[in-house]
C-alpha cells in the first residue's frame, strides 16, 4: 500500500471545553495506524459550521493529507453540523461510503439509520464522517478502511483502473 496520511477531526462542544475526555479520536487514530496511515493532526473543535469548514479546506487546498476522517457531529442535535460542513467544502460526493457504513451498521442498531455521515471529496482529499461514539467509529471504521487505499490511489493518480480481484 502506498504511504497515506491522515487527519482526525472530531467535532465536539464538550471535549472542546475540555468537560469530556475524547475517545473516539484516539479510535481512529489506533485503526489507522494499524491499517498503515500515518496520522499527522488530531483535533477537537467545537460543533461550529464555519470552523469545520476551515479546517478542512487548510488540510484539503495545503495537501497536508489523503483523508480527512471526522467524528462527531453526524446526529440531530441542534448543533451537529458535521455533514452540512462537509458538503459545503466538498467539491464531489462519495454517497457510497456513508450508505455502506449505514447498512452494515444497521445489525449493530437500527439506530445507525439516524447518522446523517456524508463523505466528500475536496482536490486531491477524500473527507469521511464517522458517527460519534467510540463503538461506533469502530465498527464503521474497520469496515470501510480496507476500500479507502484504492480509492485514495485513483484520487492521487497512483492507479488508474480498477482490475477486479
Ligand atoms: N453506527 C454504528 N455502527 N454503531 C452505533 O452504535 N450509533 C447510531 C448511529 N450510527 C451507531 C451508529 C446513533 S445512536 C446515532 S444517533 C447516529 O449514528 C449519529 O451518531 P452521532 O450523533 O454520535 O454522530
Amino acid at each position: 500500500m502506498n504511504h497515506r496520511r491522515v487527519a482526525i477531526i472530531v467535532s465536539s462542544d464538550s471535549g472542546y471545553r475540555g468537560e469530556r475526555e475524547d475517545l473516539s479520536g484516539p479510535e481512529i487514530r489506533r485503526i489507522a495506524e494499524k491499517n498503515g496511515y500515518e496520522i499527522i493532526s488530531q483535533t477537537i473543535l467545537p460543533d461550529e459550521r464555519k470552523n469545520l469548514e476551515k479546517e478542512m479546506i487548510r488540510i484539503a487546498d495545503e495537501n497536508l493529507a489523503d483523508l480527512i476522517l471526522t467524528t462527531g457531529g453526524t446526529g440531530f442535535s441542534p448543533r451537529d453540523c458535521m455533514p452540512e460542513a462537509t458538503l459545503n467544502v466538498s467539491e464531489r460526493r462519495v454517497p457510497g461510503i456513508p450508505e455502506a457504513m449505514r447498512a452494515y451498521s444497521m445489525q449493530f442498531t437500527k439506530r445507525a439509520m439516524l447518522s446523517r455521515s456524508e463523505a466528500g471529496i475536496r482536490k486531491q482529499t477524500l473527507i469521511v464522517n464517522l458517527p460519534g461514539s467510540p463503538k461506533a467509529v469502530r465498527e464503521c471504521l474497520e469496515y470501510i478502511i480496507s476500500e479507502l487505499g484504492h480509492g485514495l490511489d485513483i484520487l492521487t493518480g497512483e492507479a488508474t483502473n480498477c482490475a477486479v480481484k
